[in-house]
C-alpha cells in the first residue's frame, strides 16, 4: 500500500469527562502501553501524539488530556477552539459521572465553536469495565447506548485501562468519525 505524504493528516482529540474515571490511564495505555495503579490528577491539559492507520491514510492523533477536576477547569475556549473530536469518558462504576456527561457534551459543543454542532463527532467510552469482574456496575450497557442515541447516535465503546481492553477500537473509531467530519 502507497502511503505517501499527501495523505498525511493531524487530527485534534479532546477527552473529557469527570475526575478519576481514567482519561489520563487509557491515553497512557493507548500512546505508551503502560498503565499505573496510582493516581495523579491532571492540572490543566496537555496533548500526546500517535500514529495511526486508517484505510489508506496514516493519521496522526493529536490527543488532549484535560483535568476533570473542577478547580483546574481554566482551559475554556481557545483549548477546544479547532477539534476534530470529542471522546468523552465515564465510569461505568459511578453513577455520577455518567449523569455529568450531558454537562461534558454541551460545555464542549458551547466552547469548542463548532460549525455544525449537530453534526460534531463525539465517542463515548465507559471504562473500568474490569472492576470486580462487572459486579459493582452502576450503568448498563443499555442505559449508556440509549444516552448515546439521545445525543446525534454517537458510537459507545467499554474500555478498560487497566486491562487494555477496547482501547486501540475506541480511538480508531474517534479517528475515522474525525476523517469522515472533515
Ligand atoms: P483527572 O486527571 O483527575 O481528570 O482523572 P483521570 O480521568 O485522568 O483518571 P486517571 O487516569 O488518573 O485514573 C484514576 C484512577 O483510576 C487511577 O488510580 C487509575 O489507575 C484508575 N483506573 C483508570 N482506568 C482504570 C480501569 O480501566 N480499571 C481500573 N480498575 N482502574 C482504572
Ligand atoms: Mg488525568
Amino acid at each position: 500500500m502507497d502511503i505517501s505524504h499527501r495523505n498525511r493528516t493531524l487530527l485534534k482529540v479532546i477527552v473529557l469527562g469527570d475526575s478519576g474515571v481514567g482519561k489520563t490511564s487509557l491515553i497512557n495505555q493507548y500512546v505508551y502501553n503502560k498503565y499505573s495503579p496510582q493516581y495523579k490528577a491532571t492540572i490543566g491539559a496537555d496533548f500526546v501524539t500517535r500514529e495511526v492507520q486508517v484505510d489508506d491514510k496514516i493519521v496522526t492523533l493529536q490527543i488532549w488530556d484535560t483535568a476533570g477536576q473542577e478547580r483546574f477547569h481554566s482551559l475554556g475556549a481557545a483549548f477546544y477552539r479547532g477539534a476534530d473530536c470529542c471522546v468523552l469518558v465515564y465510569d461505568v462504576n459511578i453513577n455520577k459521572t455518567f449523569e455529568t456527561l450531558n454537562n461534558w457534551h454541551d460545555e464542549f459543543l458551547k466552547q469548542s465553536d463548532a460549525n455544525d454542532p449537530e453534526g460534531f463527532p463525539f465517542v463515548l467510552l465507559g471504562n473500568k469495565v474490569d472492576v470486580n469482574g462487572g459486579q459493582t456496575r452502576m450503568v448498563s450497557v443499555k442505559k449508556a447506548k440509549e444516552w448515546c442515541v439521545s445525543r446525534g447516535n454517537m458510537p459507545y465503546f467499554e474500555t478498560s485501562a487497566k486491562e487494555n481492553y477496547n482501547i486501540e477500537e475506541a480511538f480508531l473509531c474517534a479517528a475515522k468519525t474525525a476523517l469522515e467530519n472533515e
